[in-house]
């Protein structure tokens, strides 16, 4: 009687720490914002550069207040999403504040002067206070340095592209300084080291990083595979590249490549062609939003797993040349041709047929694809192609990729040119490579920028594969492979090292 009722505890038991673990979920939200711009490129005053930005928190603290309603643990809002990006180091001078280390346990709601004027930082703590939420935004810091620093630049501070949070009761719990500004960012610095920002909470372990920082090793994989974090925090002003790098497509891929929450806030401007958010899982999408038709901003809430590596459906390891190198060849050499995705050059074969298997290679990497076409329509061309080599005018970087996609039109000479819009739906597709990387993220892209949860899995041989055929005609289906070893030393980055080392000498 005894030991069977132990047994019977102990089911009952396993039984409850089960459902404990299931039930560890929490309600996000990411607000896409259509930020208000200054009206002038001139330097502005302190008080008006502060106005502008209270314009832009004024609709933030909407959005706060709407998703903490709803039930929002943690609401994440887009970068440059207080002042915008037309900028000079000079004039965006007057909206930047000194933002401390989080080691000082400060909330500034309620503490508002230690560190002398940051009103921005007063209101978002506040925000965050008010509310009880995490509030994640994104504002410039700066950080007065003189000649006792060989680095100092020659207007005395150093100004960072910075993310912060704020816990439920206004504390600041992170500060990260952006690694990868992108091209045009010449108002900020490059920090000198990579920040690995990461904080526990109740509902699981979060990092941070911003934009550009996510097609890069350092913080984005380390955070995602060495520190274990289970939600990224992601402020963005991403401008949609297609076809293999809009927002929503590239950010969802990257959410299952690396097999963690990936919490995206973009800006919302048309005429940048940014648009595309959303609350991404290691299995898809929760909940995006894409759409380019309208000015507005747009609040998105949804449930996601605390703890996604701890679910007892968290996806399998993925060997992603397994399948590819074991594969029957079916390349025809005779009839492939290059063309260029910007200025990346493919070798593309055209699917002739309704159905079939191709086999495409350049340098190490062949990219096999089975498929049948539901309704193929007369005006369109599909092709499959391959991409092994460096991408980047200024930073270059090491690009695997294989994919299926729409020619933009009949004429061959398009073929990866942007198109949005298809009309041929698949009954069935498969594609594989022979990657030379584990850093693989997995693209499915329909008619109209629009994703396809649930449509699509991953085989741990490697096999991104459709269920069922695609519900809508598709635009492409790519494997995006990134061999991060290959990347070739920054160039600005070098320049200052070589800089540094030069100055130190002297
Ligand atoms: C927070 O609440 C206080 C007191 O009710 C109020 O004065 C303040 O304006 C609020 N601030 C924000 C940002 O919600
Ligand atoms: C230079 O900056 C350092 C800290 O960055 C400070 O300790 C030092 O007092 C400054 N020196 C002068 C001359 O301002
Ligand atoms: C992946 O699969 C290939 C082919 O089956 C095999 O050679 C390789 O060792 C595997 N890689 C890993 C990391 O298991
Ligand atoms: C397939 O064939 C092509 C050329 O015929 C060759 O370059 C490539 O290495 C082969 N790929 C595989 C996976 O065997
Ligand atoms: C390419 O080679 C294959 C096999 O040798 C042949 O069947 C096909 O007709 C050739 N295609 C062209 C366009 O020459
Ligand atoms: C293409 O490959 C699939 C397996 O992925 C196979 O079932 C099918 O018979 C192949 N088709 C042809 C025409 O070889
Ligand atoms: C294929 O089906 C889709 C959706 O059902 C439709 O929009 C499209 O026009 C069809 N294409 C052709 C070529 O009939
Ligand atoms: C699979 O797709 C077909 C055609 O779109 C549809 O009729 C069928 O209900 C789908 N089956 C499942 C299990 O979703």
């Amino acid at each position: 009687m005894v030991p069977s009722q132990t047994l019977v505890c102990a089911a009952v038991l396993a039984l409850a720490v089960l459902q404990a673990l299931a039930s560890d979920t929490f309600i996000a939200a990411v607000y896409e914002h259509a930020v208000i711009l200054p009206r002038t490129i001139h330097k502005v005053s302190p008080a008006d550069a502060l106005a502008l930005m209270n314009r832009n928190m004024d609709v933030l603290e909407g959005a706060v207040k709407e998703a903490a309603q709803q039930g929002a643990r943690i609401i994440v809002t887009p970068e440059d999403g207080i002042y915008g990006w037309v900028f000079t180091r000079e004039t965006i001078y007057p909206y930047l504040e000194d933002i401390p280390d989080p080691e000082v346990n400060w909330i500034p709601c309620t503490d508002p002067t230690r560190f002398g004027r940051t009103p921005v930082q007063e209101r978002l703590s506040c925000m965050a206070r008010n509310n009880s939420i995490y509030v994640v935004a994104n504002i410039g810091d700066k950080k007065p340095c003189n000649s006792s620093d060989p680095n100092c630049p020659s207007d005395g501070r150093y100004q960072y592209n910075t993310d912060v949070v704020f816990d439920s009761e206004g504390k600041l719990v992170a500060r990260y300084h952006k690694y990868n500004l992108f091209r045009q960012e010449t108002q900020f610095n490059y920090p000198k080291e990579p920040e690995f920002i990461t904080f526990e909470t109740p509902f699981g372990k979060f990092g941070v990083f911003t934009c550009f920082d996510i097609l890069f090793r350092e913080p984005a994989v380390v955070l995602a595979s060495e520190l274990q974090v289970d939600t990224v925090l992601f402020p963005t002003a991403w401008m949609n590249v297609l076809p293999f790098l809009t927002a929503v497509e590239f950010h969802s891929a990257w959410a299952m490549g690396m097999g963690v929450n990936l919490l995206s806030a973009n800006t919302h401007n048309t005429i940048m062609s940014m648009t595309g958010s959303g609350l991404f899982t290691p299995h898809g999408p929760a909940l995006y939003y894409y759409n380019s038709k309208t000015e507005e901003g747009r609040l998105l809430v949804a449930e996601l797993n605390a703890r996604p590596r701890l679910s007892p459906n968290y996806p399998a390891a993925v060997n992603w040349s397994s399948y590819a190198t074991s594969v029957k060849n079916y390349s025809r050499e005779n009839e492939t041709f290059p063309g260029a995705v910007r200025r990346d050059i493919f070798t593309f074969s055209e699917l002739k047929h309704k159905a079939g298997n191709h086999t495409v290679c350049q340098k190490d990497l062949c990219c096999h694809l089975a498929y049948r076409m539901s309704n193929k329509s007369k005006d369109e061309v599909y092709v499959l192609g391959a991409f092994d080599g460096l991408h980047g005018s200024v930073i270059k970087y090491h690009w695997q990729i294989c994919t299926l996609l729409k020619c933009k039109s009949t004429d061959l000479s398009t073929c990866g040119q942007p198109a949005e819009t298809a009309e041929t739906k698949f009954a069935m597709f498969s594609l594989s490579g022979t990657f030379g990387t584990n850093y693989v993220f997995p693209e499915v892209l329909y008619s109209g920028v629009q994703l396809a949860p649930g449509e699509f899995e991953v085989l741990s041989d490697g096999r991104l594969q459709s269920k069922n055929g695609t519900s809508k005609p598709l635009l492409t289906v790519t494997l995006f492979g990134r061999c991060y070893e290959k990347d070739l030393p920054h160039p600005l980055r070098s320049f200052l090292f070589l800089h540094n080392k030069k100055r130190k000498q002297l």
